[in-house]
């Protein structure tokens, strides 16, 4: 079950936190790995690791807000190993503060990355998919996007939008037996947490509680978001498609 041998898989944001959880889980799975993140020396190393433990992978410089970038990926990725099976767009940014003491320059940031990311990404993947007549999509999201989150105001909107734009795409690629599907992750300590609380008092209060908030009793893993995204990516998955999927020990339970 859940067998991903010879598929080639792109994650975004795949050098640390989630998505390096991802990266490793796909690689078990027997996944051709491709790490496409900004932060080229932790991408490597993260490469490094999951090729020292038997997996494939490799590591491509790139920098989902700019569609030539994202472009030149995944004509690496072509050249060099062959067609992307499965993308998940992991890539994202936050930091917490109320609305009206943010800026435009930090809505853009917040939009670039979470929703234009995904865009480029699908933007430049999606043709070689339709051309292979199969594909798996998996967008992570967040519980913020579902149920909203006191000082993330414009990241839920934009996560809010990515869940929109998933369904759409779902709708879109069927014929062509591409799946499109969301994960939404609960609070998972990763680097992009630390450096929330690090800098400010609030997201730390908030943050630091929710062990004792959440049913389950304990904050997510990088493994647990992990475990989502390989079920979507696999064929088990196969007559799945535009579904949001929480992972977050029932802190949220949407419909
Ligand atoms: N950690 C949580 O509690 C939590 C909760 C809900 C959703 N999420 C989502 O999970 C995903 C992963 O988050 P994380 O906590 O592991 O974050 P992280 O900051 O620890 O890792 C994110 C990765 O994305 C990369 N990245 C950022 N901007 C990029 C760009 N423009 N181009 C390419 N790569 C870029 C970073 O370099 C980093 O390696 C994000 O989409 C985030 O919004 C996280």
């Amino acid at each position: 079950m859940f067998e991903l041998k010879e598929k080639i898989a792109v994650v975004t944001g795949g050098a640390r936190g989630i998505g390096k959880g991802i990266c490793e889980t796909l690689a078990k799975q027997g996944a051709w790995v491709v790490i496409a993140d900004l932060l080229a020396e932790e991408a490597a190393a993260t490469a490094a690791e999951i090729t020292r433990l038997g997996g494939k992978a490799m590591a491509v410089k790139t920098d989902i807000t700019d569609l030539m970038s994202v472009q030149a990926m995944v004509s690496t990725i072509k050249d060099t190993i062959g067609p992307v099976d499965i993308l998940v767009n992991n890539a994202g940014w936050d930091r917490m503060k109320p609305f009206l003491k943010t800026a435009p320059d930090f809505w853009n940031r917040v939009m670039d990355i979470n929703f234009k990311g995904v865009l480029n990404t699908i933007y430049a993947v999606a043709p070689g998919m339709i051309e292979q007549n199969s594909g798996k999509i998996i967008n992570i999201a967040s519980d913020a996007a579902r149920v909203g989150s006191t000082g993330e105001s414009v990241y839920s909107g934009a996560k809010g939008a990515v869940i929109s734009f998933s369904k759409t795409m779902a709708r879109e690629l069927a014929r062509n037996r591409i799946n499109v599907n969301v994960v939404c992750p609960g609070p998972t300590p990763t680097p992009l947490l630390d450096d929330m609380k690090a800098e400010d008092a609030f997201a730390d209060k908030i943050l630091s509680s929710m062990d004792k908030i959440i049913p389950l009793k304990r904050m997510g893993t990088a493994e647990d978001i992990a475990h989502a995204v390989v079920f979507f990516a696999s064929a088990e998955a196969d007559f799945i498609t535009g579904q949001v999927l929480s992972v977050s020990g029932g802190l949220t339970m949407a419909d």
